[in-house]
């Protein structure tokens, strides 16, 4: 299967350390954070992947990742989003292409996990896979909802729900087969504006095709001061460093 990952955005949330690059390009220890999501697609098999950039700092990618060989890729391509705060699915769409209408792996710049999803890439074909991790604070992600009779049956997923309907977060991690990009092509905007990858999903749980997996090990979405220490605390202690 071929990978997606989405490194765009403004990262306004960590200014001023985001006035000079982009928040995937800061360090997670010892390496960028852009690293960690794309190791996650290695670790599963995905040699080929995209990755869509956008904003004032695109360009360095490049002097980063090069063309992807010494994380293990085969072939890297870069894609570009207009509007670095259209949303995930505005971002989805412009790997569109480069999908060939097959199934991807679609993952967020921004998710650094340790988890082996390998076994569910490989054995995909058809519909969506979304990944949950259960969490303190629900209400900053996407939260999935669960019949109240079957406690196991997706409904629905809400974004940044002010009253979560479960302890769960949606992880930056998907697996799509080729709708995905007809349905972010047809979505309208959300009232912050942005096109939701939630939508696209809540597309697969209408149509009876989504499955969900815990995911299981670590995982961090590093978008906040806070966030970015405790990823850079445990990859630390988990490559070695004493702290
Ligand atoms: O981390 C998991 C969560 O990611 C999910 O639970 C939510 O459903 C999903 O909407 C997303 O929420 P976030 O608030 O974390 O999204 P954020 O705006 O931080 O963007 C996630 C990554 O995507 C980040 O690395 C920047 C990049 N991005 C974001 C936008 C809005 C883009 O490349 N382009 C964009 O237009």
């Amino acid at each position: 299967m071929k990978g997606v990952i989405l490194a765009g955005g403004l990262g306004t949330r960590l200014y001023p350390l985001t006035y000079a690059t982009n928040k995937h390009l800061l360090p997670i220890y010892d390496e960028p954070m852009i690293y960690y999501p794309i190791r996650t697609l290695v670790r599963a098999g995905i040699r080929e992947a995209m990755i869509v950039v956008s904003g004032p700092h695109s360009g360095q990618f490049i002097s980063i990742l090069k063309n992807g060989k010494e994380l293990g890729l085969n072939h890297l391509e870069y894609g570009y989003q207009d509007n670095p705060t259209g949303g995930l699915a505005d971002g989805l769409k412009v790997a569109e292409d480069f999908a060939e209408g097959k199934p991807i792996t679609f993952i967020l710049g921004d998710n650094v996990t340790d988890a082996d999803i390998s076994k569910s890439v490989t054995s995909f074909t058809t519909g969506s896979v979304m990944f949950l991790k259960k969490v303190p604070d629900p209400e900053r992600f996407g939260v999935p909802v669960f019949d109240k009779n079957h406690p196991k049956k997706l409904v629905g997923i809400v974004e940044k729900p002010v009253h979560p309907p479960s302890q769960y977060a949606s992880v930056g991690l998907y697996l799509f087969d080729h709708r995905c990009f007809s349905v972010a092509r047809k979505l309208k905007l959300s009232k912050r504006g942005q096109l939701e990858i939630t939508d696209v999903q809540n597309y697969y749980i209408r149509d009876g095709s989504m499955k969900w997996e815990e995911l299981k090990g670590y995982w961090h979405d590093v978008g906040t001061f806070d966030s970015l220490l405790a990823a850079n605390v445990y990859w630390a202690k988990e490559k070695g460093l004493k702290v």
